[in-house]
């Protein structure tokens, strides 16, 4: 069974109460979504692994630490995925970018897909998931699908807002993909929106509606 881990740190929380507000303009909250990414992936990467290399600095030889082991590749979800990708990049400037284009559609609610291009050494890599907004669990269960597919095998899902529905989807599906959310909230409303959520993060980013 996957497990799903809520960030409680106050700096995530505080952030993520600003992003919910209605009246949190575009700018505000594309800054927001990549601050309280950034945070999240500081937490997320704690267990990365670490070896000593010898390193001379201005006083004397000295060993010191590097990170090691498996890469890292992130993918996010278009298009409301991409205000997540700065924040990941700003710590981890060298990992791949993948993109997988899906959309929900408003009468079915099933994810179409439209684009999908990851790296090609996916099967090595530790692959996060981006999409800010795990509500039914359609697009994650899609898109964690589509990169398995194509060899993709140690996958983490990164939301920043989670429905009850969309954890329990993916849990069912694909039980061996951990889940990390800033937020966990109550439930989906009768157009599938998480309730309280933050409204539309895709439209929210981009101005759009
Ligand atoms: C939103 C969101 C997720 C999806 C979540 O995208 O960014 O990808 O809905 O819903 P689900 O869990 O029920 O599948 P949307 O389809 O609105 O596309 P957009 O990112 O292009 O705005
Ligand atoms: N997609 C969003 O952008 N918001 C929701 O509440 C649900 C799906």
């Amino acid at each position: 069974m996957s497990k799903v881990a809520v960030m409680d740190h106050p700096l995530i929380q505080h952030k993520l109460t600003m992003l919910r507000d209605k009246n949190t303009g575009s700018k505000d909250f594309r800054d927001l979504t990549k601050e309280i990414t950034m945070l999240m992936a500081y937490e997320m990467t704690r267990n990365l692994n670490l070896m000593e290399i010898e390193i001379e600095t201005p006083i004397c030889k000295a060993k010191s630490k590097v990170i090691t082991g498996k890469k890292l590749g992130i993918v996010p979800i278009l298009r409301a995925g991409m205000g997540m990708v700065d924040g990941v990049l700003q710590l981890i400037p060298a990992a791949k970018v993948g993109h997988i284009g899906l959309y929900r559609d408003p009468e079915t609610l099933e994810p179409v897909e439209y684009y999908c291009k990851l790296p090609t050494d996916v099967e090595e890599r530790e692959l996060f998931l981006l999409d800010p907004m795990l509500a039914t669990g359609g697009s994650a269960n899609a898109a964690i699908q589509f990169i398995k597919d194509r060899g993709g095998v140690n996958i983490r899902l990164v939301a920043i807002i989670a429905a009850p529905e969309g954890v329990e989807a993916v849990h069912k599906l694909h039980p061996d993909v951990d889940i990390y959310v800033a937020g966990m909230d109550e439930k989906l409303n009768e157009k599938a929106y998480i309730v309280p959520g933050l409204g539309d993060a895709g439209d929210r980013l981009f101005g759009t509606k």
